[in-house]
């Protein structure tokens, strides 16, 4: 089997499976306890902070720990937004329209049943934000700007610090899901100019259901979830130790090897999109070609149904991903290729292949060899 879904999640590394172990059997107090087992636990929640804070250039109380990048991105807009209207009345929500669901249907949902106004930006042909764009809509009563740094679908990467620079002229907070840009971008949050970054950890070779949310010293943000007083009152609940570890260590792998992965992704990616357009008719490239995350490749395909396209794929040993996922049935389509303005028989078959770091070449050949064969089956028997 050919694993090409990384931007789904990618598989754990063994080193960070090892930093948790402990965590799991003898060092399993609660940090919030006072006792040595407590300790033990509190001085691992204390290091994994610092070693995230590292990663972000900030303060180590600017890090709260989460349930990974569906929670940040929760905590982030609900939070600002909650905060922003008790404070000054802000009631609008500025968002684009090509964020992942943890943000786009948390921003929906706070349009539809809390009353405030939600206005999505234009993006261009490549899933672009245009920092003028943003600066022309924004409003006195603007509580929250929220791009994301790459797009899981396209793979673009949005002009995250020109956008948080209108809004910091503006005082507006600025809010940038990081889920999918964390394993190869850079993550320093005053380059980037933002006052709230969401992180998941099994995007970057940690354990799947944790996360962190970076918040700018002096946001204000109304917590979702509260209880006992963790992480400053923000995020209630008992730590998740082991996996809090598992994420900084994951973190610390990730900088140290990022620039040599990068630089092999980017050599297998633009031979897969080389490649690609040569061997099958009607296929395009989607996202920016060029700014992109150096590991995505993601394609449209008219007339073919991307469901289809993944089960044949998936027959022959390859696991990719398509934009209109849906495993039974007629794939809705991609909200993301309409927001792009692809024409009705291009957005139902979006193809997503995201590279890692076992990915050969051997691998991206098997793909470019069996892609062709499937896409023309498909074409004959989809469009009958
Ligand atoms: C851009 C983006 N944001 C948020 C999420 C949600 O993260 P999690 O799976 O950690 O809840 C994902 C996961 O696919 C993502 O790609």
């Amino acid at each position: 089997m050919i694993y090409l879904d990384h931007a789904a999640t990618t598989p754990m590394d063994p080193r960070v499976a090892e930093a948790m172990q402990p965590f799991f059997s003898e060092a399993f107090g609660n940090p919030s306890s006072q006792h040595g087992w407590g300790q033990r636990a509190e001085a691992a929640v204390d290091d994994s902070r610092e070693m995230v804070a590292r990663a972000l250039g900030c303060r180590l109380e600017e890090v709260i720990f989460t349930s990974g990048g569906s929670e940040s991105d929760n905590l982030a807009v609900r939070g600002a937004a909650f905060a922003a209207r008790a404070r000054r009345g802000a009631d609008h929500l500025l968002v684009s329209p090509i964020e992942h669901p943890a943000v786009l249907a948390t921003a929906r949902a706070l349009a539809a049943d809390f009353g405030f106004t939600l206005e999505l930006l234009p993006v261009d042909a490549f899933g672009r934000v245009d920092p003028d764009d943003v600066a022309r809509r924004l409003r006195p009563t603007t509580a929250l700007v929220s791009v994301m740094y790459a797009s899981n679908e396209i793979g673009t990467v949005e002009p995250i610090p020109a956008i948080g620079r209108v809004c910091r002229e503006r005082g507006v907070i600025f809010h940038s899901d990081a889920v999918q840009a964390a394993s190869q971008l850079p993550i320093e949050v005053d380059a980037l100019q933002v006052d709230l970054l969401s992180l998941g950890a099994h995007k970057f070779y940690g354990p799947k259901g944790v996360g962190a949310l970076y918040i700018r010293r002096g946001t204000p943000l109304t917590p979702i979830q509260t209880g006992g007083g963790q992480e400053h009152g923000l995020r209630a609940g008992t730590h998740n130790v082991p996996y809090l570890v598992g994420m900084a260590r994951a973190l610390e792998i990730t900088l140290s090897e990022r620039a040599s992965h990068n630089a092999r992704y980017r050599t297998l990616r633009d031979r897969l999109i080389g490649v690609l357009d040569d061997l099958v008719p009607e296929v395009r490239l989607t996202g920016h070609p060029v700014e992109r995350l150096p590991n995505h490749a993601s394609f449209a395909l008219r007339g073919i149904k991307g469901n289809h396209l993944l089960a044949h794929l998936d027959l022959a040993g390859i696991a990719c991903s398509s934009g209109s996922a849906c495993k039974t049935g007629d794939p809705k389509p991609s909200e993301v290729l309409l927001a792009l303005g692809l024409p009705p028989d291009w957005v139902y078959g979006s193809l997503r292949v995201t590279l890692g770091r076992q990915t050969t070449k051997t691998e991206i050949d098997r793909l470019l060899q069996v892609l062709p064969g499937v896409c023309a089956t498909l074409r004959a028997t989809d469009s009958r």
